[in-house]
């Protein structure tokens, strides 16, 4: 098979994927979010923002900004989906899994761009619970 074709394989997106980065959720900043973070991305120097709504440790609002691709795009906002109307207890279990399943899976090469979603919903989780100290 010409290497072409291989590395279009590894390429592919699903079609939940396409549907959420045509159609993202949750994208744009927030006013006064309770939480916000920030992460980048050292293998293609890409950055994303997450803000949170904590009301009664009840995460009642999330929204991201991507200065990513269409993977990390639609796994910010599948991430923000997941979150919402979660406890911060709750929310601190989900896994990286969780997310990309959801999006019934991305290609390898892109799995970074999921961490990077998922990275920084954790850094804002870690910022709340200082928060509280
Ligand atoms: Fe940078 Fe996808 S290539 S987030």
């Amino acid at each position: 098979m010409p290497a072409e074709y291989t590395e279009r394989s590894l390429l592919k997106y699903s079609q939940k994927l396409i549907e959420m980065f045509k159609n993202p959720k949750n994208i744009g900043e927030m006013e006064n979010p309770t939480v916000t973070a920030d992460e980048g991305d050292v293998q293609c120097g890409d950055a994303f923002r997450m803000f949170l709504k904590i009301e009664d440790n009840v995460i009642v609002d999330a929204k991201f900004l991507s200065f990513g691709c269409a993977a990390n795009i639609a796994t910010g906002a599948a991430t923000t989906e997941i979150v919402k109307g979660k406890t911060v207890d709750e929310a601190e279990k989900i896994t990286i899994k969780e997310i990309t399943e959801s999006l019934d899976g991305l290609p390898p090469l892109k799995m970074h761009c999921a961490t990077l979603a998922f990275k920084t919903l954790k850094k804002a989780l870690e910022n709340y619970r200082k928060m509280q100290k």
